[in-house]
C-alpha cells in the first residue's frame, strides 16, 4: 500500500498576487489525482474554499463542472478570470452556502 505521494508543486498559471509570495493554492497534480479517482466527467466538483481556483480550473480542464465559494472577493474575481464557468463561484463566505447561492443569482 502507497502511503506517501511525491508530486510537482507546478501550476500553468502564474501566482496571480505580485504583493506575496505566500502561494496557498494546491498543487495541480493533488487536485488532478483525486479527481481522477474518485470523480467522472460530467460531475460537479463543489471547492467551498476556492482561493484562486485552481481545484475548479483542473476540474474544468478534465470535463467536470465547477462550482466554488471564496471569502476573498479580491480572489474571488481574480479566480472568475481563469474558468469559462465564471458565475459558478460565488463571492462569499461557505457556511452560509444555503443563502448564497440565491443571492449571487
Ligand atoms: C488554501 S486556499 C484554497 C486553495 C484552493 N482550494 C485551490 O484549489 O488552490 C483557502 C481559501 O479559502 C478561503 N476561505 C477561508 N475561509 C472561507 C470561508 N468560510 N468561506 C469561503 N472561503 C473561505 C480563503 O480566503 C482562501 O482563499
Amino acid at each position: 500500500m502507497r502511503t506517501c505521494l511525491a508530486l510537482p508543486k507546478c501550476h500553468e498559471i502564474p501566482f496571480p498576487d505580485a504583493r506575496t509570495s505566500e502561494d496557498t493554492r494546491c498543487p495541480e497534480e493533488l487536485v488532478r489525482l483525486f479527481l481522477e479517482e474518485y470523480t467522472q466527467i460530467g460531475d460537479v466538483v463543489l471547492d467551498p474554499f476556492a482561493g484562486y481556483a485552481t481545484t475548479l480550473r483542473v476540474a474544468e480542464a478534465m470535463g467536470r463542472i465547477p462550482y466554488g465559494v471564496e471569502a476573498n472577493r479580491e480572489r474571488a474575481e481574480k479566480a472568475r478570470c481563469i474558468i469559462n464557468h465564471k458565475y459558478n463561484l460565488i463571492m462569499g463566505d461557505s457556511r452560509d452556502i444555503r443563502t448564497l447561492a440565491s443571492a449571487n443569482t
